[in-house]
């Protein structure tokens, strides 16, 4: 087989068989292939797409491309949920501790923050001493005993999706189904769980732009985890405004901890009470509503919180700073930008909310920097809200204040102020399952 061949047959549009998709994967992986020849097959798929089989062939082929986790030894159901990406979505914070909480077992590897996207996996380091990088057996340990572990992806899973994620992100071929089903899917088929809930967001500050891409998206991600025997669902939520009011890394968990403990945001509150409710339907807990009544107790009798406090003291972290937020670290600086004018907030970029939190020190300007946990902003104001000169629009904060200025312009990029109101988005657009999809939007 020549590469250069391969190449000419899906640029003109032909379908790939299982052997020829297997011979570049792994040719990649070894080195045999090189970037450029790679990144020509990338953009060819880009373009040309991919079959069913085809996705599923290469979905296979990445998944077993590295070390597939094993979680057989864990008694009961083992449950996974992944977010496409998105800003001030700290879901995965609050999801896993109640769906922990109702006996379902959760067994996550989480990513860091990527582009104006947050991660979970820096969220969870700003807690003192929160460790991320447990090895398998500490991984598994600590589901034993707590029913939850949240960690970094272990250095040899998928190492193809890591090869294969760096040059698309050079290369402008992310956003193109077959490959982000892939990449997604690999990784989470290679993790263990049985059942998987993906949160698929579309909007502004997501990959997805519009319903019917992530509807596309989100049933061929459902069909590749159905494929490999695991329980999938996969939600569409909404992504053009940023979810809840906190963005950045402790900002997030202290909203995170106060949505636990009853106090959070309606829109944060709702999507997770659905999210979770998803989750453990798969898990086996009953239908929806049954399981969004377990997932509201789990916040109200204070048995979720309890379990986010067993997992971070199990590992090595200081759970202090969950007890009681005050005790977080905070920024020495604090900035309000104030609306210039009176009306309405018509909309907010969330995009551009997350590259001015970036700026400040939330997220990472090349693979290599360090982040600053505690900056970040606090939205005052959302799309629907009434504002008048002179209110805060936002509050930022940041360990350097020569930083302010141009987070602050940026911010101002993002939001626009009208005269008449604009009603938020619908927070969820379907639900889509094996072997139905819901459109709530219709
Ligand atoms: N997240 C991933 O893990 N992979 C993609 O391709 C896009 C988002």
């Amino acid at each position: 087989m020549r590469m250069y061949d391969l190449i000419m047959k899906k640029r003109d549009g032909n379908a790939l068989t299982d052997a020829e998709i297997e011979y570049i994967v792994k040719g990649f992986v070894s080195g045999e292939v090189p970037d450029y020849q790679m990144s020509a097959f990338l953009m060819a798929v880009f373009y040309k797409g991919m079959n069913d089989r085809e996705i599923l062939t290469l979905t296979k082929v990445m998944a077993e491309s590295g070390d597939m986790v094993d979680l057989s030894s864990i008694d009961g159901v083992k449950a996974d949920k992944h977010s496409t990406g998105g800003v001030g979505d700290k879901t995965s914070l609050i999801v896993a501790p109640i769906v922990a909480a109702n006996g379902v077992k959760v067994a996550k590897m989480s990513g860091r923050g990527l582009g104006h996207t947050g991660g979970t996996v820096d969220k969870l380091e700003s807690i003192p001493g929160y460790r991320t990088d447990l090895t398998e057996k500490e991984f598994l340990d600590v589901v034993r005993k707590t029913g939850i572990s949240v960690i970094g992806q272990s250095a040899n899973l998928t190492p193809a999706d890591k090869k294969m994620y760096a040059l698309r992100d050079v290369t402008a071929t992310i956003d193109s189904i077959p490959l982000i089903a892939s990449s997604i899917m690999s990784k989470k088929i290679a993790a263990g769980s049985d059942c998987i809930l993906l949160d698929v967001k579309v909007g502004s500050g997501a990959f997805m732009k519009n319903t019917e891409d992530a509807l596309k998206l989100a049933e061929v991600m459902v069909t590749l985890g159905e494929n490999a025997g695991r329980k999938t669902r996969a939600m569409i939520t909404d992504m053009d405004t940023p979810l809840g009011y906190a963005i950045g890394n402790s900002l997030e968990v202290i909203e995170s901890v106060n949505t636990l403990k009853g106090k959070g945001p309606e829109d944060l509150t709702h999507e997770c009470i659905e999210l979770s409710a998803n989750l453990m339907v798969l898990g086996g807990l009953g239908n929806e509503d049954e399981c969004k009544r377990l997932a509201r107790k789990a916040i109200d009798d204070g048995s979720a919180l309890k379990r986010l406090i067993s997992m971070v003291e199990a590992q090595g972290g200081d759970s202090s700073v969950i007890k009681d937020t005050e005790n977080f670290a905070k920024a020495a600086f604090t900035y309000d930008v104030i609306s210039p004018s009176d009306g309405y907030v018509t909309s907010m970029d969330a995009a551009g909310c997350g590259i001015a939190s970036s700026m400040l020190g939330a997220g990472r300007e090349t693979l290599d920097s360090r982040i600053d946990h505690t900056a970040g902003m606090i939205l005052r104001k959302k799309t629907g809200d009434r504002v008048a000169a002179g209110d805060v629009l936002t509050t930022l904060y940041a360990n350097d204040e020569s930083l302010f200025k141009a987070a602050a312009d940026r911010y101002m990029e993002a939001v626009s102020i009208g005269k008449e109101r604009k009603e938020r988005n619908p927070l969820l657009y379907a639900l889509v399952s094996k072997d139905k999809v819901i459109r709530y939007d219709k």
